[in-house]
């Protein structure tokens, strides 16, 4: 045994390179987006020939390839400007939304980014700064608005695309008058995770965008398996993972929404789990434990996106339907079979009941009122948190995550103490709350018909 024998033991046996797993990585292929990545390609490419950029819309799913495929066109962008000694022409601005969330947080940082200084000044006042600035400059600009739909609100959202859109126009305008002076032309790309993005702008917002909305689908299961052979053949030695193990990640992540970054998260959460055991190979029985780690991670970053009391209200929702499932599954009613599950859905009130109940066990804070509540049921449906069934002349509502995970993660987030965590499961929870209540009620009613003279 050499003095080096312990760091030549310990090197990895799967992994070779882990940054091609990482989510930054811009893979050298871009597979099966070829035509999207044109689309494009034709919006950001005049500004090389000094013409505008135009305006586009990109939506899909999460994991869709919509942010990768952009950097993935930046990269020969950048690469071409330079060769074409276009880059002292051109503006561009890169913004993820989730970061800067507010439409003032983006016009700052557009502002910073030409070195504006931007200290107490309002929004309109800085846009208008930018837009001068910009203008004297007489560059193209390009302004990418990743996950848009994550700014605060709708207005907010409207706010930042009329206002880059109606200085596109009137650039456009002013140019066919002599007198003007030098306009800069601002292209706009908008980027949604939601696929229901498009209606939530305004009539006007959306024409700007004539037909160019392009709508990224979801990968198939054999476009997954393509797309994770091509990162393990990159980031894995040889011979370390079989067809049949990156075709079942394949149909998990086709399941999970035909997510890619589902299937690189299942290559390497998998390909960890396999080294750590000691195994050559990555195996079937590595990717089973990697799925709960990877759903556990989801769950848990989709939970944090909210305030504590949506997160205890999400609790007793998962519970109100978990509830209901078990004692129509012991009652065994005959309706209740997988096509007709509406039948265990809850509905808003008994949602609310059984958070309130909930809520005044725990006793940490008062729960929201009825009107609240409902605006919460709206949230989580257009966060994807919850499905509306409609049926039986009523909306009903069912969780579409794994309701045992949430309420794990949730439980030991919101109760700190151990003790309860370990003592109280939510279930039971709800029944003693719910059954504490009537016994108030109870009281309560029995001490007025006291009170009250019998005739
Ligand atoms: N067609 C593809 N080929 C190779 N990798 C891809 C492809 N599509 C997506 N990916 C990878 O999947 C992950 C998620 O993609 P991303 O573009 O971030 O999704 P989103 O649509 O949510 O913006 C990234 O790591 C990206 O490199
Ligand atoms: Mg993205």
């Amino acid at each position: 045994m050499s003095l080096f024998t312990p760091i030549v033991l310990n090197r990895t046996r799967i992994i070779k390179d882990s940054e091609i797993l990482g989510l930054e990585y811009i893979p050298e292929q871009f597979l099966h987006r070829k035509e999207l990545i044109t689309e494009i390609v034709n919006i950001i490419g005049p500004t090389l020939i000094d013409r505008p950029a135009g305006n586009m819309i990109i939506y899909g799913a999460s994991g869709v390839g919509k942010t990768a495929s952009l950097y993935y066109v930046l990269r020969d962008f950048d690469k071409d400007c330079i060769k074409l000694k276009k880059d002292e022409n051109i503006n561009l601005f890169f913004i993820t939304c989730s970061r800067s969330n507010t439409s003032a947080a983006i016009v700052r940082m557009l502002c910073r980014k030409l070195g504006i200084n931007c200290s107490g000044q309002d929004q309109a006042t800085l846009f208008s700064k930018f837009l001068k600035k910009i203008d004297g400059e007489d560059k193209y600009s390009i302004i990418i608005l990743d996950e848009v739909d994550k700014l605060k609100t709708d207005s907010d959202i409207d706010w930042i695309i009329r206002s880059i859109v109606r200085a596109k126009e009137g650039s456009q305008f002013t140019k066919f008058n002599k007198d003007s002076l030098k306009e800069g032309y601002i292209g706009l790309i908008c980027v949604a995770n939601d696929i229901n993005f498009i209606k939530r702008l305004q009539t006007g917002t959306i024409e700007s965008f004539g037909n160019h909305r392009t709508f990224f689908p979801q990968y198939t299961k054999e476009q997954l398996k393509d797309i994770g052979k091509a990162r393990a053949r990159k980031a894995f030695r040889p011979r370390t993972i079989s067809e049949e193990v990156i075709t079942k990640m394949a149909e998990y992540a086709e399941k999970q929404g035909g997510d890619a970054r589902i299937m690189i998260e299942s290559l390497y959460e998998s390909a960890l789990i396999a080294e750590r055991n000691k195994s050559k190979t990555v195996e079937l029985k590595h990717f089973n434990k990697a799925k709960k780690r990877i759903e556990d991670q989801r769950i848990r970053q989709r939970l944090n996106n909210f305030i504590k009391q949506v997160q205890w209200y999400y609790v007793f929702t998962c519970n109100t339907y978990d509830l209901w499932k078990n004692e129509a599954k012991q009652s065994d009613i005959s309706d209740c079979k997988p096509d007709k599950d509406y039948y265990i859905v809850p509905n808003a009130n008994t949602i609310h009941k059984h958070y309130e109940a909930g809520m005044r066990y725990y006793g940490r804070q008062t729960p929201v009122g009825n009107r609240q509540s409902r605006k919460y049921l709206k949230l989580l449906v257009s966060k994807g948190l919850l499905k509306e069934v409609s049926e039986l002349g009523q909306t009903l509502y069912a969780p579409t995550l794994n309701t045992s995970i949430v309420k794990e993660i949730l439980m030991k987030k919101l109760i700190k103490t151990k003790e309860e965590i370990d003592k109280l499961m939510p279930e039971e929870v709800i029944r003693r709350a719910m059954m504490k209540k009537s016994e108030e009620i109870n009281k309560e009613i029995e001490e007025l018909r006291k009170a009250e003279p019998v005739k």
